[in-house]
């Protein structure tokens, strides 16, 4: 009869663990290890690329050469990631002698220990087993992160106010996470900014975060809408920082929830300061940007090898000759590499001449990207010289990416 297993955490900071084997199976085993702090000894003869550059960055021990009995000293776990099942039972006996619990990638059923799959939310790690069926085991721990990401009281997952004694089981209260969005697509947000925006008791939202992030919100989520439109009226920033401020200090969790990175072009550095100058801690999640992720959705790759070695993303929002402009038009003419502007629809007529008036080719390759990443995503393709007349008469809009250089062309077959 075999017995249930007996499930553990393992608190394995600063305390040795030995890896038996180089391959793929320690390639993805060691990663969690490091993370839990082990101090890991590996031993193989060989390693795959991604052991060896932990190896070479310090992060572990390598011994390489095969297993020797000593290899276990001082250890209080032991992993198994090689397939032959004789060297894998020598190093399993060695480990039953000393009393060191032993996985084995080779055979489940000699381990005393398995290792279960796992899923990670803040401070909360789920571990499954699955009587011994990997599939099994990951099968329900799937099924339990989406719960837990898309549904299931996020409240618990990240310990709300208790209302008798104020305490937060873990959570800060009162504090901001600007996350970046990502450029349309709702999949586009990182793992990371989805589990804050689940976990977020205020959203205080643009007009380019995908919708369909803000449908998932729990029912009780204040949403803020903070819309910038392009060209017309703005809510104050300074409006927007009291908001994220106030909130923060009645004690609410607020996701400042950005399009593309808070970085760029966001003024999350601005909303950062805001918070700070009041003592309001913050977090900042990057987000896909859409200067980089608009052109990729077009097939256009930023960089791409013999083609274009810089690019170079700029703001359009201010004509050339504007006496605020801050970008030197003339010098990025110069420039082989890409030019990815944003916000530039409106002043495209003039950048473009600027740009052709300082020496760039009006044959170089330009395109418009529109709504990137969404299901009305349009792509214009044009030259430098020709983009800003074929952008009126194609009837682009803003949201918008205008990508000027070579690499506009660098994939068509
Ligand atoms: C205020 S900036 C914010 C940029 C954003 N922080 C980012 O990293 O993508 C807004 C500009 O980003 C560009 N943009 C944002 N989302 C876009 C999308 N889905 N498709 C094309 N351009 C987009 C447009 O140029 C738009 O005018």
């Amino acid at each position: 009869m075999t017995s249930n297993p007996y499930p553990l955490g393992l608190r394995l900071h600063g305390r040795r663990v030995v890896v038996v084997g180089g391959g793929a199976v320690a390639t993805r085993r060691v990663p969690a290890l490091l993370d839990a702090g082990a101090d890991v000894l590996l031993v193989a003869p060989e390693l795959t690329p991604a052991l060896r550059a932990r190896a070479d960055a310090g992060r572990l021990h390598w011994v390489p050469r095969r297993f020797v009995p000593e290899d276990l000293d001082g250890a209080w776990l032991v992993q198994v990631a090689i397939d032959d099942p004789i060297a894998a039972a020598s190093v399993s006996a060695v480990a039953a002698e000393r009393r060191i619990f032993c996985v084995r990638a080779d055979d489940r059923t000699a381990a005393t220990a398995w290792t279960p799959a796992v899923t990670r939310h803040g401070p909360v790690t789920v571990a499954v087993l699955g009587g011994g069926d990997p599939r099994r085991a990951m099968t329900v721990r799937d099924a339990i992160r989406d719960l837990l990401a898309v549904r299931l009281a996020p409240d618990a997952i990240a310990g709300r106010p208790d209302a008798s004694t104020g305490t937060t089981g873990g959570r800060q209260a009162g504090r901001v996470a600007l996350v970046g969005a990502g450029p349309g697509d709702p999949e586009l947000i990182t793992v990371k900014g989805w589990r804050l925006l689940t976990e977020a008791d205020v959203v205080v939202a643009d007009r380019l975060v995908p919708g369909l992030l803000l449908d998932e919100l729990r029912p009780d989520v204040e949403l803020v809408d903070a819309s910038k439109i392009p060209y017309g009226p703005s809510r104050a920033q300074e409006e927007i920082n009291q908001i994220l401020v106030d909130r923060a200090l009645a004690g609410a969790f607020v996701v400042r929830l950005k399009g593309g990175d808070p970085y760029v072009f966001g003024r999350g550095g601005e909303e950062l300061l805001a918070c700070a100058a009041a003592g309001v801690p913050v977090t900042v999640v990057p987000g896909v940007t859409s200067s980089i992720a608009a052109p990729a959705a077009a097939g256009i790759p930023v960089t791409h090898r013999g083609v274009a070695h810089e690019f170079t993303v700029v703001s359009g929002h201010l004509a050339p000759d504007a006496p605020a402009s801050l970008v030197r038009w003339d010098a990025l003419a110069g420039l082989h590499g890409t030019l990815v502007i944003l916000m530039g629809l409106k002043n495209l007529a003039a950048i473009t001449a600027t740009l052709i008036a300082h020496g760039r080719s009006p044959q170089t390759p330009a395109a418009v990207v529109q709504e990137a990443t969404t299901g009305t995503q349009r792509v214009l393709r044009s030259t430098l010289g020709e983009v800003a007349a074929d952008l009126c008469a194609a009837d682009l809009r803003p949201p918008a990416v205008v990508v000027v250089g070579d690499v506009v062309g660098a994939l068509d077959g």
